[in-house]
Order: C-alpha cells, then sequence, then structure tokens
C-alpha cells in the first residue's frame, strides 16, 4: 500500500500506486466499515443537493443520512444564506419534519410545540420560563455545509474546509455549468452490496462489452479499444478523473440520435453545446461522479447503509424548464437511457458482493486500467490509518 496515495498528484501513471491485491474483507466486513464509517464518512464533504432545491427563503430540504443516524434540514434564511441543521428538537430530540421538501419560515415540534427559525433560533417555547436554560443555548445544531459549482456538501467532523478539501477540483467544477442548473430529475436504488463495490463498478471500464454489449456498444468500445478503457487517468489528491474514451466512428442507434438532435436547438440557446471537459468524468472522494458534456450532466452519489448495503441517487441537472415537447422529450429520454445502462449493472454488482460475502476468496486484484478503484480503497486505508492514529486505536 501507498502511504500516501492521498497526495499524489499524476497523469497516466498506472504504478504509481503498486500492483498489490487488495483484502476483500474490506467489501463487507463490520468492524472495517465502523472504521470507515469514522473515519471516510463522518469527515468527508458530502454531496447532498444543489442550489436550486433552495430557490427562495425558507426553501428547505431533507436528507437522511444513515452512516450518521442523521436526519439533516438543509434550508435557505431570510438572509439568503444556506444553513444546515440536525432536524432535532432540542426540548427532547423529536425530529422537527417528515417533510422531504418545502418552504416555511418556523418549525415548529409537534410534541410540545418548541418553534426555530430557519437561521436555527430557537423562537418560542411555550411555558419555557420554567426551564432551566436559555433560549440561545437552545438552537438546533448546526451541521456544517458549503456550496462549490452550485453544489451543497455537508460533513459532520470537517478536518478542512470545503475547498481545500476539493483541492484543484473546485476550480475545475466552477468551469462547468452546474452552478446554473434550475431543474433535475433523479433516481436512487437501495443496493445489497458495499458502497465500495457498487462505486467501484461505475470507474472501470473493464466490463463494458460484456455486461453492456447493447446499450454501451455504440460509443462506449470498439476497433482500437475493445475494452473501452479511458484514453487518460488522473489521480488529484483523495480525487481523481479519467477521460472517457472517444469512439472514431461509433454506431448511433437511430432513437438515440434523434433524441439528441430534438434537445440541440435548446442547448445551443442555453449555451451548453460547447463545454470545458467534456469528457471529463470527475471521481470525488469518497462518493461523487459527475459527467457534464452536452447532453447532460450527470450526477452519480453512493451511500452507505451498512458493510454489504448502499444506496446510489442518480440525478441529470437542466438549466431552465421543458420549454416546449422536444425539450421534455429529450430530457426523459436521456434518464431513460441512463436508466437503462444502469438496470443492466445493478444484478452483477449484487452477485460480486454475494461471491465476496462468503469469504471464498482473501483478495481482489485490480488491472492496470482499474487504478481509480485502486486508488479508492487506498485513500479509504489512508485515512482509517489516519484516525487509527489520531484516536490511538492504530
Ligand atoms: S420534544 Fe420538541 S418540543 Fe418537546
Ligand atoms: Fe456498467
Amino acid at each position: 500500500m501507498n502511504i500516501h496515495s492521498s497526495k499524489i498528484e499524476c497523469v497516466d501513471e498506472p504504478l504509481v500506486l503498486g500492483t498489490d491485491p487488495i483484502p476483500a474483507k474490506y467489501y463487507y466486513d463490520a468492524d472495517w466499515y465502523e472504521l470507515e464509517r469514522k473515519a471516510v464518512w463522518m469527515r468527508s464533504w458530502l454531496n447532498v443537493g444543489h442550489v436550486c432545491e433552495l430557490p427562495e427563503p425558507g426553501s428547505f430540504i431533507r436528507r437522511e443520512l444513515e452512516f450518521a443516524h442523521a436526519s439533516v434540514l438543509i434550508m435557505r434564511g431570510k438572509d439568503g444564506e444556506i444553513r444546515a441543521f440536525h432536524n432535532t428538537c432540542t426540548h427532547r430530540g423529536t425530529q422537527l419534519t417528515d417533510a422531504a421538501c418545502g418552504k416555511q419560515n418556523t418549525f415548529s415540534c409537534p410534541y410540545h410545540m418548541w418553534t426555530f427559525g430557519t437561521d436555527g433560533a430557537l423562537i418560542s417555547a411555550p411555558d419555557f420560563e420554567r426551564f432551566y436554560t436559555t433560549k440561545e443555548a437552545q438552537a438546533l445544531k448546526p451541521v456544517p455545509v458549503d456550496v462549490c459549482a452550485g453544489l451543497i456538501f455537508l460533513c459532520f467532523e470537517p478536518q478542512q474546509p470545503l475547498r481545500e478539501y476539493l483541492g484543484s477540483m473546485a476550480e475545475k467544477l466552477e468551469q462547468v455549468p452546474l452552478a446554473r442548473a434550475t431543474t433535475y430529475q433523479e433516481y436512487h436504488y437501495d443496493i445489497d452490496a458495499n458502497w465500495k463495490l457498487t462505486y467501484d463498478n461505475f470507474q472501470e471500464n473493464y466490463h463494458l462489452r460484456f455486461v453492456h454489449p447493447r446499450t454501451a456498444g455504440a460509443g462506449g468500445f470498439g476497433e482500437g479499444n475493445q475494452f473501452g478503457y479511458p484514453s487518460h487517468f488522473s489521480i488529484n489528491g483523495i480525487h481523481r478523473t479519467q477521460t472517457i474514451w472517444t469512439h472514431p466512428a461509433p454506431e448511433v442507434p437511430p432513437a438515440m440520435s434523434t433524441m439528441f438532435m430534438r434537445g440541440v436547438p435548446r442547448l445551443m440557446a442555453d449555451g451548453l453545446m460547447d463545454l470545458p471537459f467534456p469528457r471529463e468524468y470527475f471521481a470525488l472522494f469518497p462518493n461523487l461522479f459527475l459527467l457534464c458534456n452536452p447532453g447532460q450532466h450527470f450526477l452519480h452519489t453512493v451511500l452507505p447503509l451498512g458493510p454489504e448495503k448502499s444506496r446510489g441517487v442518480i440525478r441529470l441537472y437542466w438549466v431552465g424548464d421543458d420549454e416546449t415537447a422536444s425539450t421534455r422529450y429529450f430530457r426523459e429520454a436521456s434518464m431513460q437511457t441512463a436508466r437503462d445502462v444502469h438496470s443492466e449493472d445493478v444484478d452483477i454488482i449484487r452477485a460480486g458482493q454475494r461471491g465476496i460475502s462468503s469469504g471464498a476468496i482473501e483478495h481482489i486484484h485490480f488491472q492496470e486500467k482499474e487504478v481509480l478503484c485502486r486508488h479508492l480503497i487506498e485513500v479509504v486505508v489512508e485515512k482509517v490509518a489516519e484516525y487509527q492514529a489520531e484516536v490511538g486505536t492504530g
């Protein structure tokens, strides 16, 4: 293992991370999962939404983050600031709301009617004189939150500010038009697989020709690159990117080209045809993928639900409403295409987990072109080692 995996900055150097096989227990062991939970998940900045979901003062979204046993309310205050708080009344802990999103200026606890403002302050509480505390001391408990490129990130125990955490990725993200998005479509899936096994499936192309012969065959692989390996990859500290290979003569199915052509006028009008990093696939530690191309701003996050269970959230972001039927058609078809490809992945990921969880193999092996997967696990191992050194269990 390379002890400095999280400090590496390089392009196309697969051997920089070594060639060792990886212990399979990292992908199912409950004790290891608990270490990851504390060392990685509680300490990492995680994308939980987009500013377009909080258009006005009082707009809020609720996020359930199972790894932290937390329900979090992210809201825009009267002053326009975005803040996040535990969805936990400071009287006796009752959750303030079970609404997924909405708009309101105050949050009243249903139990004894303590009422909080969008800045977290306790505004009123019935018969409060009988308590042995002050309203100031009973404000909602905040969760650190920040925004980059329109994406809302939160972190329960930040070790550094968001910008520093994102490193060189922050500047790149700010060049893509994601911050301008005003709407999105989403679907999520729960899967019986460790979060890394789920995530790794989307950062290697080795499986494309076997799992996606129909859907990814048009542009995913071909002569000269029979596995559709990326043209380049980079390691950027804890994060990484790959440049998706461009098929020299893609055979695009007629339905797909019709779909794309219908969207083109709108994309041109929105200035979204000529984008920076059009083939760049960003993989932000620990769990985010982002691909901005003229067709769609594709975002995918994977969250752990346990050692052998995870949840993926896939979003396509758009600029502007569906002004024409063609725009609607284009957007719906883009989402359905993403779902089609994804539906081919799910069963194979589950099958991988079942095999690994059996304990039949002690190690897994990453080849030269699966370096992004290797980098993820190496950074995780490094974060766990740092954590253990700090708390004295290493
Ligand atoms: S628990 Fe919320 S007001 Fe009592
Ligand atoms: Fe796949």
